[in-house]
């Protein structure tokens, strides 16, 4: 199942209006989804305008979609307290200290019953979670096995959240490089680790233990999920 479904499923399930995306790139994601107040940002939007146009007559809920031009921490320090969010897809910068920032902002803005979806939680090589600054800069490494996707270690984040935020629910879909999942709830089991041990973790721990670590589900868990919201 692709990121773009389970998204959309998530929307339609909770009649959700307001949608923000953090990273958009070129928009294969962002322009099919259908949602009332759609709000783009990324630093650099790898689209024309010509493009934007021709997807609003693709898909008209697009007219009236806001694009804000900036890295996701600029976007959120001008957002007022009154910014509110159903949906929120997180897929910037992929680096833990970015990625954890962008779900725990998002959170300060999101509505009450809303949902985060993160990308690119399940790194299958090392290479794709190679800890680096930027894609840029992982790719010039020429790292064996690089198949030029790049997930970096924001798998810590969902650790993060796991150990350190019992009042979050939190798993990951083994789906489309990694969902995960990010609700207000209880959580249903947690893990033990500080913020520490986790700069200090590697790959290797996380092909190690993944089912544990992420609480990594089955796609089809997303119907189960979807009845809970
Ligand atoms: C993997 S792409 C996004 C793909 C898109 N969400 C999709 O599903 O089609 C990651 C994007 O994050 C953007 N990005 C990098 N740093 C960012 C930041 N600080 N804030 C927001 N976006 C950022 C990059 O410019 C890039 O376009």
């Amino acid at each position: 199942m692709k990121r773009i479904e389970v998204v959309q499923r998530i929307i339609d399930r909770k009649k959700a209006r307001r949608y923000l995306e953090i990273g958009v790139a070129n928009g294969t994601n962002f322009f099919r989804i259908k949602a009332r107040r759609k709000t783009a940002v990324d630093p650099y939007f790898k689209f024309s305008a010509k493009r934007k146009v021709e997807w609003v007559l693709k898909n008209p809920w697009n007219l009236f979609a806001r694009y804000c031009e900036c890295p996701s921490d600029d976007f959120f320090a001008s957002a007022g307290p009154a910014d509110l969010y159903d949906v929120v897809f997180v897929d910037g910068l992929h680096t833990y200290g970015q990625s954890l920032r962008d779900v725990l902002n998002s959170l300060a803005h999101l509505a009450q019953g809303g949902v985060i979806v993160m990308h690119d939680c399940n790194p299958q090589s090392e290479a794709a979670a190679h800890p680096a600054e930027s894609f840029a800069q992982a790719a010039a490494l020429n790292l064996p096995e690089w198949e030029g996707g790049w997930s970096g270690d924001v798998w810590k984040t969902i650790c993060y959240l796991r150990s350190q935020r019992k009042d979050l629910r939190v798993f990951v879909l083994d789906a489309d490089g990694g969902l995960g999942i990010v609700t207000r709830g209880e959580a249903d089991n947690s893990l033990k680790l500080t913020d520490e041990a986790l700069h200090r973790m590697t790959y290797q721990d996380l092909a190690k233990e993944r089912k544990g670590l992420l609480n990594l589900k089955d796609e089809s868990y997303l119907f189960e999920f979807l009845k809970t919201i």
